[in-house]
């Protein structure tokens, strides 16, 4: 029997039936249970429906004067052992991410010196629009564990990701976050490490371009030391940069040259960085993916946006260059979109060479130690990732044929070519590369440089 306090606020989705259910399985397992429900939350789960199951008062008002003598807004905040909000509405995330504190829910999740675990539950284009991936990205930095949606279809019938995992889930989570404490929501726990970005060197590479002091970066990299599992996090202490993506070459602004990367392996790799503990940085590419938990990412749309990001992003421990950047940009952009104009004449369309991201951080004085290129071939595969070594001056080519399987699949059979040789694996589902590329990077920057203990 676990005996330890749940605070549970449910936000005003239509998963909020889920937390019911949710409130049965931890009675169940003995877990002491308050409810706070917000107005919103009220239009879909009734306090006596909520009452009754976890035998205890549900808490909907912060100016109320009776609860407040029984029991401080503050003391119900701290009481607890673990702040569960499920469903966590797009508001509520909003709200928790800017520090918004106008009901009673988001005066508790303020003033909480406890940890704080989010269940989201919102419509896949609420989940996916950049605001809420914003706020998620902040409340994890800030030590807020915000589990992943789940995908599928929605009540609203459209498809993705965005739905309330479910109640096991949800309690599977809760248990695995008591039994090791996660960081204090503030930040308490596990402070910020500043980013290590050394100023860049004008005498850099002159296919490179400066970076750009004013482009908007999502946080600051963090250490992953509570996020990652204790048990198995052989990249603790490493600083990985991973792009990602496609990119889109502008030609007027409702045209670009683009290219077919889904970013799916990319993120995989960037996930399954982040889950082997090292701080990752994460360049993507226009991809609808959600952002990888515990991942620092940098949305850019053009190769010399990524460029730019790359530079400022080293020094690092290791780069995977996984995003498929394109080799040609429109020479000209249009401010206006280009017209037909009747007479059959084309446009011309003169392009020009984008820089060459990887062989320029090859040749930047801050290259990293272990410095890994992707090559998506149609054919003679290794011949051409061979090639590519040479010619780029990086550590390996992870090269991968995309004649059987195009961009966008699930799986990827990957061959790593390095100066020792070929070592080919058998096709696996993207995560799973993922992971055995993380192990073997582990195992590398070991034998190169031995970690502390962590
Ligand atoms: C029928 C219905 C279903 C809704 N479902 C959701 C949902 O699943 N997720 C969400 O973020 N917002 C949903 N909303 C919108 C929220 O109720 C609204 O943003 C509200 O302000 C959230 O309040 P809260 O911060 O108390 O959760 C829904 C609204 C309606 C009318």
């Amino acid at each position: 029997m676990n005996t330890s306090r749940i605070l549970l606020i449910i936000g005003g989705g239509i998963a909020a039936y889920k937390s019911i259910e949710l409130v049965r399985l931890l009675r169940k397992s003995g877990y002491v249970v308050r409810c706070v429900l917000t107005r919103a939350g009220e239009q879909f789960v009734t306090p006596l429906t909520l009452a009754a199951l976890s035998e205890n008062k549900v808490y909907t008002n912060l100016f109320d004067l009776k609860d407040e003598v029984e029991m401080g807004h503050i003391q119900l905040s701290r009481e607890a052992d673990l702040v569960v909000v499920a469903p966590a509405t797009a508001d509520l995330l909003a709200k928790m991410a800017a520090g918004i504190a106008d009901d009673l829910a988001t005066t508790l999740l303020l003033a909480t010196d406890k940890p704080v675990l989010a269940a989201p539950a919102m419509n896949v284009r609420m989940w996916l629009h950049p605001a809420t991936q914003r706020n998620v990205v902040t409340l994890r930095g800030d030590g807020v564990t915000v589990l992943d949606p789940d995908e599928g279809e929605m009540a609203c019938g459209e498809f993705g990701p965005g739905r309330l995992p479910e109640p096991t889930a949800i309690f599977a989570a809760i248990e695995a976050a008591l039994s090791s404490p996660l960081p204090l929501a503030g930040g308490v726990g596990g402070g910020p490490v500043a980013p290590s970005v050394l100023p860049l060197d004008d005498s850099g590479p002159s296919d490179m371009p400066s970076p750009s002091p004013s482009r908007k970066r999502e946080g600051d990299l963090r250490g992953q030391p509570d996020f990652a599992p204790e048990n198995h996090r052989p990249l603790y202490g490493r600083r990985i940069l991973i792009t990602a993506g496609p990119t889109h070459e502008p030609i007027d602004p409702v045209r670009y040259i683009a290219n077919r990367s889904s970013g799916k392996q990319g993120f995989a790799i960037a996930a399954a960085a982040a889950e082997a503990g090292a701080e990752v940085l994460l360049i993507a590419g226009p991809v609808p993916l959600p952002t990888p938990p515990g991942v620092i990412r940098v949305d850019v749309e053009t190769a010399v946006e990524m460029a730019e990001e790359v530079l400022q992003g080293l020094p690092v421990d290791a780069a995977i260059m996984v995003a498929a950047v394109a080799d040609w940009r429109a020479a000209d952009t249009s401010a206006q979109k280009i017209k037909k104009d009747g007479s059959g004449a084309v446009p011309p369309l003169a392009l020009a060479e984008n820089p060459d991201i990887l062989a320029g951080i090859a040749r930047s004085p801050d290259r990293p130690p272990l410095l890994i290129g992707f090559a998506a071939e149609t054919n003679d595969v290794i011949a051409h990732a061979g090639a590519k070594l040479a010619k780029k001056g990086c550590d390996w080519i992870v090269a991968n044929d995309v004649a059987a399987d195009p961009m966008g699949g699930e799986s990827n059979r990957v061959h790593i070519v390095s100066k020792n040789g070929i070592d080919s694996w058998d096709r696996l589902p993207k995560a799973a590369v993922a992971r055995k590329l993380m192990e073997k990077i582990a195992d590398e920057l070991d034998a190169r440089s031995p970690r502390q203990p962590d």
